[in-house]
C-alpha cells in the first residue's frame, strides 16, 4: 500500500498529498517522511501546481514520529540520520502549504501541521506534543514553533505535560485559522487552496515568503525585506496586468511573470 497518495488539479492549480499509513495512525516512519519531502519537494517546481494541501485521514493527521520505528536507536544513530533536515526542505517551499487536520496531530504530527503555512482543523481535531510521556522532548520545532504560536505559558504546560488540547482551544489561541465540522475539513482546505491557486504566483511567494520573516527577523529588517518585495512585484507582468485590470473593470489573467 501506498504510504502517501498525491492527486493533482484536485481543483484548478491544487495538489492534495495524503498521508497513507492508516493502520498506525500515520505514524512518521522515515520512509513516509522521506516520500513526503521529495513529493513536496517536486511539486513545488511544477509550474501548474499553485498551492498544496496535505491531510491524513478522519481519524489521524499524524500521531507523531514511529515510536517502534526510534525506540531502539542511539544517539549516533540519530546523528548520523540527521532526519530533521528533511524537515527544514519543507520550511523553504516557496508554494503555500495548507494543513487539512483531523483526528490527532500529536508530537511530529503536530509540528508537521505547524510547518504548514495555514491549518484548517476538523471540530475533532486533538493537537499535543506528548513526547515527555516517551522520555523524549519535541524535536522538529515543536518547542520553537508551538510557543510562537500559542505563547510561552501554555507552551510550557502542554510541552511539559504532554496533554492533548482540542481544535476549539487550538483556534481561541490562534494555532489554527478556522475549525469546521469533521465532513467538511478537506473541502475548506481545498476551497481556501484554490482561492489562492487563483491569485498571481509571484506575489503569493513573496507574500509567503515576508510573513514568515515574522519570525526570524527584527521588525526593521522584516519591513525592510518586505518592502523589497514589494518593490520587486513592479517587474511582474502580473502587476501591470493587475492594476490595469483594476482600471479597465474587468477579471485580470495571471501568467505567473
Ligand atoms: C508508532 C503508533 C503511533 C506512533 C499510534 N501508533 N501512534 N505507532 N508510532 N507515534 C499505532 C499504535 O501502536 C497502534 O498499533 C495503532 O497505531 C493504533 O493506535 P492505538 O494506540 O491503538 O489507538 P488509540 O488507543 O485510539 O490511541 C491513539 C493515540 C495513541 C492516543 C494517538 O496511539 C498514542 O498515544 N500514540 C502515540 C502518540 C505520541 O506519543 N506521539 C509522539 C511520538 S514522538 P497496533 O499495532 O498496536 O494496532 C515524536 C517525536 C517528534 O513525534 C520528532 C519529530 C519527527
Amino acid at each position: 500500500m501506498e504510504v502517501l497518495i498525491v492527486e493533482r488539479e484536485v481543483r484548478p492549480g491544487v495538489a492534495l498529498v495524503r498521508l497513507n499509513r492508516p493502520e498506525s495512525l500515520n505514524a512518521l516512519n522515515r520512509a513516509l517522511v522521506a516520500q513526503l519531502t521529495d513529493t513536496l519537494l517536486a511539486l513545488d517546481q511544477e509550474e501548474s501546481v499553485r498551492a498544496i494541501v496535505l491531510t491524513g485521514n478522519e481519524r489521524a493527521f499524524a500521531a507523531g514520529a514511529d515510536i517502534k520505528e526510534m525506540a531502539s536507536d542511539s544517539a549516533v544513530d540519530m546523528l548520523k540520520l540527521d532526519q530533521f533536515q528533511r524537515w527544514d526542505q519543507i520550511k523553504r517551499l516557496k508554494k503555500p502549504l495548507i494543513a487539512a487536520v483531523s483526528g490527532y496531530a500529536l508530537g511530529g504530527g503536530c509540528e508537521l501541521a505547524m510547518l504548514c503555512d495555514i491549518i484548517i482543523a476538523s471540530e475533532t481535531a486533538q493537537f499535543g506534543q506528548p513526547e515527555i510521556k516517551i522520555g523524549v522532548i519535541p524535536g522538529a520545532g515543536g518547542t520553537q514553533r508551538l510557543t510562537r504560536a500559542i505563547g510561552k505559558s501554555r507552551a510550557m504546560e502542554y510541552v511539559l505535560t504532554g496533554r492533548f488540547f482540542s481544535a476549539q482551544q487550538a483556534e481561541a489561541w490562534g494555532l489554527v485559522s478556522r475549525v469546521v465540522p469533521v465532513e467538511l475539513y478537506l473541502e475548506e482546505a481545498l476551497k481556501l487552496a484554490a482561492e489562492i491557486a487563483a491569485m498571481p504566483p509571484l506575489a503569493v511567494q513573496l507574500a509567503k515568503q515576508s510573513i514568515n520573516k515574522v519570525y526570524e527577523l527584527s521588525l526593521e529588517e522584516g519591513l525592510h525585506f518586505e518592502r523589497r518585495n514589494f518593490y520587486l512585484l513592479f517587474a511582474t507582468e502580473d502587476q501591470k496586468e493587475g492594476m490595469r485590470a483594476f482600471m479597465e473593470k474587468r477579471a485580470a489573467t495571471w501568467q505567473g511573470k
